[in-house]
């Protein structure tokens, strides 16, 4: 059976239509053929990333102290799920033109020198395995493919950074634009949804 990891980070919990999204990307795979970890930011916020954790990660693991084994153990755990994962699925409002600050708070303890990307006399190089990463990006306005939308090349450079090549965009755009054109984007989305789940399940 394969592993799908789901990540989500609306401030809206179950209402918010990333979530719903994600729950509809499941719904439609087929029976038996996943198992999913899920972890939710709105109820299991991390803290930003401070200098103490970093500190962590750089001390040998047997040289590091109780505290430290702790602070090192959030970004150890959070990549050790993503590393058993064959597919992510990450549900991603647009707040003020970027992403979550919580899911900001995810990747900044993803990006590990030495374990999940390392620089060569070449440049960085990723050391994750690719896998599909389905990126559910729910916005109250219309910013795909304009200056504007930070999030797209954001993700699009972090993913990439680390090795995930495979990213699968999926917009839901317009969704506090009035309800035609929310059920209209939100259709769309879960049409392409169809389509995604078909080929990652295969
Ligand atoms: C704090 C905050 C900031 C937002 N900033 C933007 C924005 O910059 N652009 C946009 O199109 N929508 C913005 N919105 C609207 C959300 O993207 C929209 O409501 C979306 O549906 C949120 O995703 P969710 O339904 O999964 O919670 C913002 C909403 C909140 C709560």
């Amino acid at each position: 059976m394969k592993q799908l990891l789901v990540i989500n980070s609306s401030i809206n919990g179950d209402k918010g239509h990333s979530v719903q999204l994600t729950q509809h990307f499941l719904a439609q795979l087929p029976q038996g053929s996943f198992s999913v970890d899920s972890i939710d930011l709105n109820t299991s916020p991390l803290p930003h990333l401070a200098m103490s954790e970093m500190a962590a990660w750089m001390t040998p693991a047997e040289q590091r102290s109780e505290q430290q084994q702790q602070l090192a153990a959030i970004s150890d755990e959070l990549i050790a799920r993503i590393k058993a994962a064959d597919v992510i699925v990450l549900g991603v409002p647009m707040y003020n033109f970027g992403v979550p600050s919580q899911l900001k708070a995810l990747l900044d303890r993803v990006a590990r020198a030495g374990i999940t990307f390392k620089y060569t006399e070449q440049g960085p190089v990723g050391l994750l395995d690719d896998k599909p990463v389905v990126i559910l990006a729910t916005r109250g306005g219309v910013y795909q493919g304009t200056a504007m939308d930070s999030q797209t090349p954001f993700l699009q450079s972090f993913f990439n950074f680390v090795g995930l090549n495979s990213l699968h965009f999926v917009y839901a755009e317009g969704l506090n634009m009035g309800a035609d054109a929310q059920q209209a984007a939100l259709s769309a989305a879960s049409q392409r949804l169809l389509e995604i789940g078909e080929a990652v399940a295969a």
